[in-house]
């Protein structure tokens, strides 16, 4: 993203928790890749809320370089010190020009410190971030179990815009993929709504010739 400043420029932000504890919301370094690998870990383990299920070498080329870009955001939450909870917000499709300006969000929190608000300090440093880079619209998938994690995607302005049915198999049961958007920018005036005008009836309505196509 041309002319836009990189991750270091934004500060670290402190934030309450509903506790009453302060934490802080920073870029992560190189040094808390190992810390946020376990994280990933743990909460992987748990089995039940995110599609990762090894964190392995893949992960942690993958993590390394999204801590390296600065078009990427890796932030960390610390809790007295400690690395508690994470967010990343990546390209979509990796470096295509056609979605520069849409990014997929992934976040945890460590169990034993989720409910208290960290996970929504965590979004709301993000979003500054993204509203900073130019960022058009944020975009992630959840498990339709995950109710805590809609909830919270559902306060920061997210909506519902798809599902994959019975995409998961969880402990026995299947279970929906939802994709959830959210745009930081005017939405698409002509979102396509599956009946969409062919190129010739647009000619006719407005007059106009088809152009080249797309
Ligand atoms: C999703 C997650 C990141 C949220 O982080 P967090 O620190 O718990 O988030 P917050 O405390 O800021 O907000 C959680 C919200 O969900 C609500 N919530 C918690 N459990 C809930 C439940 N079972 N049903 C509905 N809402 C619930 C909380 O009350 C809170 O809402 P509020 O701010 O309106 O009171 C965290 O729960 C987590 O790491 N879960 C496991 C990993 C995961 O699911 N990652 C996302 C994958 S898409």
């Amino acid at each position: 993203l041309p002319g836009l400043r990189n991750q270091a420029a934004m500060a670290q932000r402190k934030y309450r928790t509903r506790d009453g504890e302060t934490i802080t919301i920073r870029g992560a370094a190189v040094e808390d890749v190992p810390r946020l690998l376990q994280i990933w870990q743990k909460t992987a383990d748990e089995g039940k809320y995110i599609a990762t299920e090894r964190v392995g070498e893949d992960f942690r080329g993958r993590l390394e370089g999204r801590v390296a870009d600065r078009d990427t955001l890796v932030a960390v939450a610390e809790h007295r010190g400690m690395i508690v909870g994470s967010l990343t917000l990546y390209q979509y499709y990796g470096n295509l020009n056609k979605t520069k300006r849409v990014y997929s969000l992934g976040m945890v929190v460590l169990k034993g410190y989720r409910s208290i608000g960290i996970g929504s300090s965590l979004m709301d440093y993000a979003i500054r971030w993204a509203r900073h880079k130019g960022i058009r619209k944020l975009s992630l998938e959840v498990f339709s179990t995950n109710e805590a994690a809609t909830h919270l995607y559902r306060k920061f302005g997210f909506e519902v815009e798809g599902t994959r049915k019975g995409q998961f198999q969880i402990a026995g049961r299947y279970v929906d993929e939802v994709i959830m958007g959210l745009f930081l920018s005017a939405r698409p005036r002509h979102q396509a709504t599956g009946r969409g005008e062919t190129l010739g009836r647009r000619a006719a309505r407005t007059g106009r010739r088809p152009g080249p196509g797309i």
